[in-house]
């Protein structure tokens, strides 16, 4: 029995549906614990590319039961496209998909909500829109929360809206007089319509992971977005609202973390972020600059919104922290090759706050913005590396660079990526 966790160490888009994908011949089961459909993990397999937002990516290989765990917010409009869009490229779809009854729905007032608290707001996170915060609001709340088992009971899901709809459309309404309003009766009919088509997939996950770790299986959990985006550990408030770090593993599945047996934290050669929030080692020199070249080469574009991510040398204060919060025993370093074309390349290995050094990363947004970084300098390698396939395929810069993260970072490196595909992938252990 293996339980491999797969977990962003810097703010998501980390390549985690890469080696999910490397890792699932080894599993039986994969399963999402947090966040919902603003994640995007793009998978190139067979000369094929796949991009998958809220359906676990170990969905691709056909032996893997996939498994949208509890810690889920799960729009159904979402679900029902992603099963569609996998079945119209090959994959098989079926009982290998279940969803738990205890994730929490997303319904439209809820991207309403971020709509109108996001739109234009000096306080703005730069939220994916995919209505996670409000949705995850409440279900905190508990008065307002509607989860994904309640769509198997009609009657009682048609109560529920009637006693939920007209409080939100009175919160809309005091928010802003254009705020849309929703209909209780159109809702839960739209949402019974979906009902029908989910019904099949829908369990209680978290009995059947206990289940399948008695018997045996292997199970694989599927990060999404970064440890850096946690609601808890991240860099508040400028975050996700799940525990998108290896705590959420826990809560989010049902599986206690003492099962936990391998924890595999996946960083890029470099930083990369989507929205707003603090970010010491950003590159942002100009739209010929090293930031733009990176993001050129790295195809830096969100999955999701399609917003150009804000790029940046690797910063080791934050991904040391990240690895220690999350209990990673080792790492696997992705989009070496993007930086292929540079003359000298930067770590920050500490920062500079109020005259003084430190390494410690810190816990709030505001204190980590007025962070400076302080850089280690090495050569680059200057070489096309995406063929290499072998740690002497590198050159040997590019394997002092790993060396050098591996070291500071005090974890083995297991994995080094050259390329999106799953062959361009050099096994380091
Ligand atoms: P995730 O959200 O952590 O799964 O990462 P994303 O899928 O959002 O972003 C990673 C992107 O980099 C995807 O488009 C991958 O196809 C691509 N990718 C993965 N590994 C490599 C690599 O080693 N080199 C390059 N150039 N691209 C890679
Ligand atoms: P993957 O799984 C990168 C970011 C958003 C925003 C903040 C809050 O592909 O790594 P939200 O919509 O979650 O309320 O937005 O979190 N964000 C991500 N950034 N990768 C992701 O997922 C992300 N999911 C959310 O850009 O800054
Ligand atoms: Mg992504």
């Amino acid at each position: 029995m293996a339980c491999t966790c797969v977990v962003g160490l810097q703010w998501g888009d980390e390549a985690k549906g890469k080696i999910v994908d490397l890792l699932t011949a080894d599993h039986h089961i994969v399963v999402r614990y947090n966040g919902g459909a603003n994640a995007g993990h793009t998978i190139v397999k067979n000369g094929k590319t796949y991009k998958l937002s809220l359906l676990p990516t170990g969905i691709l290989t056909p032996h893997m039961q996939a498994v949208i765990g509890n810690g889920l917010v799960v729009n159904p409009v979402r679900f029902l496209e992603e099963v569609t869009n996998l079945r119209d490229a090959g994959i098989a779809v079926g009982a290998n998909l279940v969803v738990s009854d205890h994730a929490h729905l997303i319904f439209p007032y809820h991207m309403e909500e971020e709509r109108l608290t996001e739109q234009g707001a000096a306080s703005a996170i730069g939220t994916t829109g995919r209505g996670i915060g409000p949705c995850y609001q409440d279900k905190v709340s508990r008065s307002n929360g509607i989860r994904v088992g309640e769509l198997l009971h009609p009657e009682h899901l048609r109560e529920r809206l009637h006693a939920i709809v007209p409080r939100k459309n009175q919160a809309l309404a005091a928010f802003s007089a254009d705020a849309k309003r929703f209909d209780a009766d159109a809702l839960c009919d739209e949402y019974l319509g979906y009902a029908a088509t989910m019904r099949p997939h829908i369990q209680d996950t978290g009995r059947l992971l206990r289940q399948a770790l008695k018997a045996g299986k292997n199970l694989l959990f599927e990060g999404a977005q970064g440890s850096l985006l946690d609601v808890d550990h991240g860099t508040y408030p400028y975050v996700t609202s799940s525990n998108s770090s290896t705590a959420g593993i826990w809560s989010g599945s049902g599986v206690p973390a003492r099962n936990l047996s391998r924890i595999i934290g996946v960083i890029k050669a470099y930083t990369s972020r989507v929205g707003r929030g603090p970010f010491p080692t950003e590159l942002d020199d100009g739209p010929t600059g090293i930031g733009a070249t990176i993001r050129k080469i790295g195809r830096e574009v969100g999955t999701v919104t399609g917003r150009p991510r804000r790029c940046g040398w690797l910063d080791l204060v934050a991904v040391r922290y990240s690895a220690a919060l999350g209990g990673v025993d080792e790492v696997t370093i992705m989009l070496l090759d993007v930086l292929s074309t540079l003359d000298e390349i930067k770590i920050c290995t500490a920062y500079e706050i109020d005259a003084q050094r430190t390494t410690d990363f810190p816990g709030d947004a505001f204190l980590l913005d007025r962070c400076k970084p302080i850089y280690e300098t090495l050569p680059g390698w200057k070489q096309d590396i995406s063929a290499a396939r072998t740690p002497s395929d590198l050159p040997a810069a590019a394997r002092r660079y790993v060396d050098r993260i591996a070291a500071l970072v005090e974890l083995p490196v297991s994995i080094v990526s050259v390329g999106p595909d799953r062959e361009q992938t050099i096994p380091m252990m």
